[in-house]
């Protein structure tokens, strides 16, 4: 199985900042671009990761006892879904003129066409969605994931990045799969795209989850080292140079180096090295930020060794300890942490600012632990002094994959974010209406580009452009036409699915 060979730490795992909301006009104040988002970003991740220390130990064992149910670890992500989504409206919409006014047409008249609209369990985007690289895997999770559990009509803009936050009442609704510098930020946030072989798929999800459940070791047999292997952005015209640029895109280099730093001091709690995926020695960029973040090269002199042997994913499933660092471009969410939660070892943050859909429900000595520079090494060896807690916090972690990111939750997660937004939109009032949404989208929408979300393989294989005439079409005068199939869809997804889940992908489908 390729998917196995690959180290999660080394499939890029940065999420570039998109430049996209630099000149989006419908962005707020509330963004890394401005004074609130870089100081934001400075007490959050620079200072708030300089001052972490392990003052908490002797609660630890305590603490850890508060083992969470599965519906508390769901409400929290319900909760936070309803709050940020009555950010952009108070009031539920209740007229159908109401919502044709503030929402459908809005989304649909999107001007870099991010919009995904579902319709009869069908999922249609417009063909430039593809072209944006984290939207293909978003529309093929969500084209699963309606197979598998049948979603309500809706349509929503995606951004992978996440837009302002004050007045968020102003903008047109977007679902984002991270928010830089917290919840404050516009969006409603959805699974990101990495699941699945970097596909968003479901089915190739379980199938990884399962190979590589077969092959983990007993707790107590892994080595009691905090454990990880990642790379550095490169800076060569050095242009973190401003606070602006510290605060988009060096935060992540800044967390590394101090991992990396961590490992130095500590060796024998701290295995955290730097690989740069092509088997080169790593280097210490030069360093940035200067006069802005003081500590930023963690005092490291040019020559120090921070490079270290590539390990495979034997090596995650091995350690007591598993690190998880932002990104390494814009100190964002990284793609490493899908896969560390279901190792069943204790997942150790690096402090960070960026939220995702599902860390409304974690909590620092209970799901995990948050660590920096000066603390990581402390709570190492307090586990090591104590492997029950340690184990625990290790099941509590692949509790969190178990209730929130399997791929069922995954999937469960979608839809209601979909009946969600479809309910307090109101949007079931038009889009339930065929005719009524086809004649929208050929008034406000571009029907000369839209596709069908069906398979997808790479981005060499893109979906056809759906002909003018075709039944299924969402801009079919009277509206496309009902999805017959759709139960024979659902139980095939449904075979698909339980088969990876038990035995991996069907061979003959590679
Ligand atoms: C971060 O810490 C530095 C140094 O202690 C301080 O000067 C600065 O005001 C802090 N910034 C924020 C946003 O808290
Ligand atoms: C997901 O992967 C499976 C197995 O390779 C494939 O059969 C299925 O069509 C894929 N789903 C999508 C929406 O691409």
């Amino acid at each position: 199985m390729l998917l196995l060979r690959w180290p999660w730490a080394l499939l890029p795992t940065i999420t570039m900042a998109s430049n996209a909301w630099h000149t989006d006009e419908d962005c707020g104040c509330h963004n890394l671009n401005s004074a609130w988002g870089i100081r934001t970003m400075f007490e959050r991740g620079y200072n708030a990761s300089l001052a972490h220390r392990a003052s908490d130990l002797k609660q630890l064992k305590d603490k850890s006892k508060q083992t969470k149910s599965e519906k508390k670890l769901r409400q929290a992500l319900t909760y936070e879904l309803w709050r940020s989504l009555r950010a952009y409206r108070s009031q539920q919409i209740s007229t159908r003129e109401a919502v044709r006014k503030s929402n459908v047409v809005k989304i649909l008249k999107d001007p870099n066409r991010n919009i995904l609209l579902v319709l009869n369990n069908r999922v249609y985007v417009h063909r430039e969605f593809y072209e944006r690289s984290k939207h293909p895997g978003h529309a093929v999770m969500v084209r699963e994931a309606c197979q598998l559990l049948g979603c309500p009509n809706v349509i929503y803009d995606f951004a992978s990045e996440t837009t302002g936050g004050s007045g968020c009442e102003q903008r047109t609704l977007k679902l984002a799969i991270n928010k830089e510098v917290g919840y404050e930020q516009c969006g409603v946030l959805v699974p990101n795209s990495y699941f699945g072989g970097g596909h968003g798929n479901l089915t190739m999800w379980a199938s990884e989850v399962k190979g590589q459940d077969s092959k983990l070791e007993p707790f107590s047999k892994r080595k009691g080292k905090a454990m990880y292997r990642g790379s550095l952005h490169p800076d060569p015209d050095n242009v973190f140079s401003s606070e602006r640029m510290c605060s988009e895109v060096a935060y992540g280099n800044y967390a590394r180096i101090s991992a990396f730093a961590a490992s130095l001091d500590h060796p024998d709690e701290v295995d955290a090295k730097c690989v740069d995926g092509k088997h080169h020695a790593c280097k210490l960029p030069p360093p940035s930020c200067v006069g802005i973040v003081s500590d930023f090269n963690s005092g490291l002199k040019k020559k120090a060794r921070i490079d270290g042997e590539y390990l495979d994913d034997k090596e995650y499933r091995n350690h007591k300890y598993l690190l998880n660092l932002p990104g390494a471009a814009s100190g964002s969410y990284s793609k490493n942490l899908n896969h560390l939660w279901r190792t069943g070892s204790v997942v150790m943050q690096w402090v960070h600012p960026f939220v995702e859909w599902y860390h409304p429900a974690l909590e620092h000595g209970v799901t995990h632990l948050d660590v920096a520079r000066y603390s990581v090494a402390d709570y190492v060896r307090a586990l090591e002094r104590d492997p029950e807690t340690a184990e625990r916090l290790g099941s509590e972690a692949r509790r969190i994959h178990d209730t929130l990111l399997c791929p069922r939750c995954l999937a469960a997660f979608l839809k209601e974010t979909f009946e969600a937004v479809s309910k307090h939109l109101g949007q079931s009032l038009v889009l339930d209406d065929g005719k009524r949404i086809a004649e929208l989208l050929r008034e406000h929408a571009d029907c000369s580009t839209m596709a069908e979300v069906d398979e997808y393989r790479d981005h060499h294989h893109l979906p056809a452009l759906l002909r003018e005439d075709d039944p299924i079409h969402p801009c079919r005068k009277g509206g496309p036409v009902s999805n017959k199939n759709w139960k024979r869809d659902h139980q095939a997804m449904e075979a698909r699915l339980a088969y990876a889940e038990k035995y991996g992908l069907e061979k003959n489908k590679g």
